[in-house]
């Protein structure tokens, strides 16, 4: 087990670290970041680290400026909106400059050595939405009209995000990484055609270039597509919490392992309900081939004796 978002607010000692530094000052150095993967693992004893980073340092390395204002989430300077736009994102070397997440993974390895480490991207339909619509969104309306208005232009930008997510991803299992994640946050946001018009094949495309590791998928409000997701060429699938975890193994078989889904509000519930609830999922997700997680990310405000309470019941199951 290991979960979303595990290195947050929601911990006292991550709050102390970023009243010194800013969270793009910390995403930019490798000796803090390592320090905030070290937290949860140093607080709760999860079994693996997730590097900390965010999905945004691809959208800089193609040449667009972010900020993180107070309460407000990123925002990306100079959204992309046509092909003018377009023409002045460029292709990077992603060794010169995405190096800090590799380097943060290697500190990790040393500062924590026998703690399975894993690396992440965002996945290229989810990039692109940030970096059309210029800020997150409900309804993604210039991100999608990009799609239905200037198709072959948003499948140029999905190829270059998935050039650089495919390398990034690359770069992070040379670093040692035991296994890298897709994070995929708007996929469910299209309807079922678009998802394989445009989400599918920017992450096919994506995980072709990588190798030498497992690779997960997660996206959120994916269950319509659960038939499409075998497609990706991932090794493993990460599910929000709407999906019935029993069903999705059935859906894809087995052999295929599942990673979640207890939904991140459950943190806030008596105890009792919460440890009934984890069971609950071991028990529909079977005995082998499953990773425990949350269906989403952990928000700021949760309680860390839920936190506590997860780990402790997911550590405690034996079949
Ligand atoms: O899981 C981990 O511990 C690793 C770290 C991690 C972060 N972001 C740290 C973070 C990971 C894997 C992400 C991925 C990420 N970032 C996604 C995909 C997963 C998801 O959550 O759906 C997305 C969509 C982002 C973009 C992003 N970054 C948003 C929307 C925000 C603002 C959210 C908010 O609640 O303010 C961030 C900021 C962010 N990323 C924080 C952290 C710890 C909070 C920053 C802070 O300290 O102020």
């Amino acid at each position: 087990m290991w979960f979303m978002r595990q290195a947050g607010r929601y911990m006292a000692e991550y709050r102390e670290l970023r009243q010194r530094v800013t969270f793009l000052d910390l995403c930019n150095d490798a000796d803090l970041a390592c320090e905030a993967t070290c937290q949860p693992i140093d607080a709760f004893g999860v079994d693996a680290a997730i590097v900390f980073s965010d999905i945004l340092p691809v959208v800089q390395a193609i040449g667009r400026e972010v900020r993180f204002d107070k309460g407000a989430g990123p925002r990306i300077l100079e959204p992309v909106r046509n092909a003018d736009d377009a023409k002045t994102l460029v292709r990077p070397d992603v060794a010169d400059v995405l190096p800090v997440a590799p380097e943060t993974i290697r500190r990790f390895i040393k500062a924590r050595p026998g703690v399975p480490i894993l690396g992440f991207a965002g996945a290229p339909f989810t990039l692109f939405c940030y970096l059309v619509e210029g800020a997150g969104s409900k309804d993604w309306v210039h991100a999608k009209r990009m799609i239905f208005e200037q198709p072959e232009l948003a499948r140029s930008i999905l190829n270059l995000l998935a050039d650089v997510v495919g390398d990034y991803l690359q770069a992070q299992i040379d670093a040692g990484a035991v296994a890298v994640q897709i994070f995929d946050t708007w996929a469910g946001t299209l309807s079922y055609d678009d998802y394989r018009e445009f989400a599918l094949p920017a992450v096919q495309r994506a995980l072709a270039r990588c190798s030498g590791a497992p690779r997960l998928y997660f996206a959120k409000d994916v269950s319509p597509f659960l038939d499409l997701l075998p497609q990706t060429g991932a090794d493993a699938f990460g599910v929000d919490w709407r999906a019935d975890i029993a069903q999705v193994r059935a859906s894809l078989g087995a052999d295929v392992p599942v990673q979640g889904n207890l939904d991140p509000i459950a943190l806030f519930a008596p105890p009792d309900e919460l440890r009934r609830r984890v069971r609950a999922i071991i028990q529909a997700a079977g005995p082998r081939g499953h990773i425990f997680n949350l269906g989403h990310g952990v928000i700021p405000s949760t309680p860390i004796e839920g936190v506590r309470a997860m780990v402790d019941e997911v550590k405690a199951w034996r079949w």
